[in-house]
Order: structure tokens, then C-alpha cells, then sequence
């Protein structure tokens, strides 16, 4: 087969994978074997810009890398360049800090392509760089088959984003003297297919560090993620609408999410992550303003979480529909974490929200040998009258304060088995409760 025809082939299955997140009848795809060396080799394809290699570094493009001159355009050229080289590279070399601006490396492109990240990236914080507002600073879209690896840095100078007061952040379209009052993602991969981000380490965004969005085949190793407990919105990974899905080996310290599961995902597994300071590990908020959520198959293992606002949490808001199933974190050592265990169906951004009667549901959790040190609640598992929580598991919970104030758990509507000294859930729902009659279930 012709590489453009693989690449279209490629996109469509792609483009059917992604369309209907929560359709539970999917084919079941088999993730590619990957068959690329990372070090460049003989090709057949010649390089206009780098001579007989498929290796593109950015510095013969133009780029300066000394941290002063604006670099965009050269990279913008290198992947243009890159993008119809067979087995191409695109080098970013160690010993140069290139300062560039909102980028997109967008497909499809004629291989897969290796992003070979060794020197610094760092982000513009002149406010006319951001004068468009992009949502990204780094916008990788419609890939099939995309690396990122490297010992290289990519740093979002947020600190001009965070110290802004929200009063201070309206944009002046004028002069376009202060900065969008929207902050952007660091790197954002879209749309794409066979997608790994290994060894590089991502800091100081202005808002999330790497997010997937309607990406499938995603692995991220290695990957370190820092910035201060303090600032705002600094999600560490952010996924949605995203199916199988492996992070592992990775560092998070920000100021929200280290890892945040969002609507449509499936197939996640996320291992041997150390998440602090920053807010646990996330499924949700799913179901704000009346959406649909559906999240399945999550498990989070072999981890260490310290110094956070919260260890393993679902949240949904009231008023949502659809169904979180099929979750289980097991071997989870806290240290220092407000809540470890928390399940919010009332979760909120204001003093309070309203309570309605529809709300996700939410099945089929286990929590398995979490252990280590607590700060306010061990568990904390609200769930509402209307749509409770069924099929939790807790096992060998074995949580201590780490402040001589530590509370109760507290637990509501929530129905399950217990084989541990932290007691929370109650028996099975009797037959004839009336929320049985909802099947919330089918809507995912
Ligand atoms: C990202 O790039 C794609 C492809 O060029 C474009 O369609 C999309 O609008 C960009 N999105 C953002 C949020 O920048
Ligand atoms: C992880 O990344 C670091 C720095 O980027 C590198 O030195 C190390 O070899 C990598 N380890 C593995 C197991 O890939
Ligand atoms: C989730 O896991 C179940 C049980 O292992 C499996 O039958 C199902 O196909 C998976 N669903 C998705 C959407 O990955
Ligand atoms: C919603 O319901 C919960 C649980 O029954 C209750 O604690 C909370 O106060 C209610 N919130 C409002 C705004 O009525």
C-alpha cells in the first residue's frame, strides 16, 4: 500500500473511532505494532533542507535557539519539511533554548514522525504573541503515529498567566497589553492515532500541561510534569474523549489535576505515577450543565500520591446523565492527602448548586490496599438519593491521620461490599428502592 493511501486509511478509522465515544458495540482494535527506529537511517527520500537524511533539525530551518529570537517560523518549516519525509525526525537539539510562539504541527503527514525533543522550548510572554488567543501553545492534530521523546524541556512561562489577577486578565484588544484572560495548554494532541510523549519533561504552563483530546493508542512514560502547588488551573495530563490510554513512570507537581479523565474515555490505565503537590487523580467533573458523561474501564495502580488536595476522586455535578463503570485504584500509597478516597455527586463551583433528580451514575469502583496518611476525611463518598452509587468495593483501607484532628469518614447513599477497617458502604440496595426503576445505565 501507498504511504498517502495507509495514511487515509489510517484517518478514517481514526475519524470512526473517535465519532461515537459512548457507543458500547465497538470493534475491538488491536493496538500497531510499531516498527520505527529512532535513530534515523538510510531513506529513500531525500531532505531538501538536511541533504540525504530523513533527520530535519530545526537550527539548518533557521532557528536561533537563544532564548531572545522569535522561532516560530522555523519551526513551522521543519515540520513542513518533516511532514512529506518518509520515517521523518524532527530534531529540536540539546544546548539552545528556542523561544516560540502558538504552534500547530498538524497531519496528516506521509509517515510517522518523531519529534526528537533535546534542547528548551520556551513560550513567549510578550502578550502580542498570544494577541489570537489560541487555546494551545502546542497544537499537534490529526496524526497517525506521532513521538515525542527526548531528555529536552518545554516550558509555558506561565508565571506572567498566574500572578494576573481575574480582573486584570481582560484582554486589550488595542494594544494587546496584557495577556487573553483564556490561558493555554501547553501541548495538546488532537484527533490523533498512536500517539507516545516519553522522557521529556513539560513546566510551568499557563494552564493544563498536556492534554489528549479524541486520541486513541496513547502511551506517555517518563514524562515530567512541575509547576508550583499555587498555580491556578495547571492540570498536569487532561483526557477526553480518549480510548486506551497508558501513563506510567511519570512526575506530576501542579497546581490542579495531576491526572484529569474527562468524558468518553476508556481503556486508562495510569501506573507507577508519583502525583504532589496538586489534586489527586481525577475522574471528572462529568455532567455539568445537564451533559452526558461516560467514562469506563480506569484503573490507576502502583502509585504514590503526596501532599494534595485529594488522592482518587470521581466528581460529577447534579442535573448530569450517563454512567462512570468499571474504575478501580488499588495499591495507592497516600501522604499528606486532605481527602484520599472521594466520590462527589454534588460537585460544585459555587457555594452551592441546586440538586436535581438525574445525575451520573456511578458503578462498579473498587479501592484496593490504599494506604499511608489523611488530613480531614479517610473516605468521603456522597452520592446522591436519587442516582446512588453501587458495586463499590473497599479493601484493606488502612488510612491514618496525619494531624491529630483527622474526622470520620462520611458516606451517603452508597451501596456495596467493605473488607476493611474504614467502614462506608451499606448492603445492597433493596429491591423495591425506587431508584431501580432508573436505568441510567443505557444511556452510555
Ligand atoms: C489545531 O490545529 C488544527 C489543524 O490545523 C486546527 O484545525 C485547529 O483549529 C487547531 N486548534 C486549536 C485549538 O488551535
Ligand atoms: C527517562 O528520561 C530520562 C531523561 O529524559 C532519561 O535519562 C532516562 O534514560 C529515561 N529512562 C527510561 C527508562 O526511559
Ligand atoms: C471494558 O472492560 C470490559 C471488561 O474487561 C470489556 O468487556 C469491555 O469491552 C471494555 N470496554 C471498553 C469500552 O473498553
Ligand atoms: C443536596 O442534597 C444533599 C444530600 O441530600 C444535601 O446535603 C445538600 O444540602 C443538598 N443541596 C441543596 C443545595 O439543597
Amino acid at each position: 500500500m501507498s504511504p498517502p493511501m495507509k495514511a487515509f486509511i489510517m484517518f478514517v478509522i481514526l475519524v470512526l473511532g473517535v465519532r461515537n465515544k459512548c457507543s458500547a458495540s465497538r470493534a475491538i482494535r488491536k493496538r500497531p505494532i510499531l516498527g520505527r527506529s529512532l535513530i534515523a537511517s538510510a531513506s529513500k527520500s531525500s531532505n531538501p533542507y538536511g541533504g540525504n537524511s530523513n533527520v530535519v533539525d530545526v537550527t539548518t530551518l533557521g532557528a536561533k535557539g537563544d532564548g531572545v529570537t522569535d522561532d516560530t517560523q522555523a519551526f513551522q518549516a521543519a515540520w513542513k519539511a518533516a511532514c512529506v519525509l518518509d520515517s521523518a525526525t524532527l530534531h529540536i537539539p540539546a544546548g539552545y533554548r528556542f523561544l516560540v510562539g502558538p504552534l500547530t504541527f498538524s497531519g496528516p503527514c506521509n509517515s510517522n514522525i518523531l519529534l526528537k525533543v533535546d534542547g528548551t522550548v520556551i513560550a513567549p510572554i510578550n502578550p502580542k504573541a498570544w494577541a489570537s488567543k489560541p487555546l494551545n501553545w502546542i497544537n499537534i492534530s490529526k496524526l497517525n503515529g506521532i513521538t515525542i521523546l527526548g531528555r529536552g524541556t518545554f516550558d509555558g512561562q506561565g508565571a506572567a498567566w498566574w500572578k494576573l489577577s481575574q480582573s486584570y486578565y481582560k484582554y486589550s484588544s488595542k494594544g494587546g497589553s496584557t495577556l487573553p484572560s483564556v490561558r493555554p495548554t501547553a501541548l495538546r494532541f488532537y484527533g490523533s492515532y498512536d500517539v507516545s510523549v516519553q522522557g521529556i519533561t513539560i513546566q510551568n504552563s499557563p494552564q493544563c500541561h498536556l492534554k489528549f483530546d479524541s486520541c486513541t493508542f496513547v502511551t506517555v512514560a517518563n514524562v515530567t510534569i512541575s509547576s508550583p502547588a499555587n498555580s491556578p488551573n495547571t492540570d498536569g495530563i487532561h483526557l477526553q474523549n480518549s480510548e486506551d490510554v497508558e501513563i506510567h513512570h511519570t512526575s506530576m507537581a501542579c497546581g490542579d489535576d495531576c491526572v484529569s479523565i474527562q468524558t468518553g474515555c476508556s481503556g486508562i490505565r495510569v501506573h507507577n505515577i508519583n502525583c504532589g503537590p496538586g489534586h489527586g487523580i481525577s475522574i471528572g467533573g462529568l455532567g455539568k450543565d445537564g451533559t452526558k458523561a461516560c467514562v469506563s474501564n480506569v484503573s490507576v495502580y502502583d502509585s504514590n500520591i503526596h501532599d494534595a488536595s485529594n488522592g482518587v476522586r470521581i466528581k460529577t455535578w447534579q442535573g448530569g446523565i450517563g454512567q462512570v463503570k468499571r474504575v478501580s485504584f488499588s495499591n495507592i500509597q497516600v501522604s499528606n492527602v486532605r481527602v484520599p478516597i472521594d466520590i462527589d455527586q454534588f460537585y460544585c463551583d459555587k457555594k452551592s448548586c441546586p440538586n436535581q433528580t438525574s445525575g451520573v451514575y456511578i458503578s462498579d469502583v473498587t479501592y484496593e490496599k490504599i494506604t499511608g496518611t489523611y488530613v480531614q476525611n479517610p473516605v468521603y463518598i456522597a452520592c446522591s438519593e436519587n442516582v446512588p452509587c453501587t458495586n463499590l468495593k473497599l479493601i484493606n483501607i488502612q488510612l491514618q491521620p496525619a494531624v491529630a484532628n483527622g474526622v470520620d469518614p462520611f458516606c451517603s447513599n452508597n451501596y456495596g461490599e467493605q473488607q476493611s477497617s474504614v467502614e462506608c458502604l451499606q448492603p445492597r440496595r433493596p429491591l423495591n428502592d425506587p431508584s431501580h426503576t432508573q436505568s441510567p445505565a443505557e444511556q452510555c
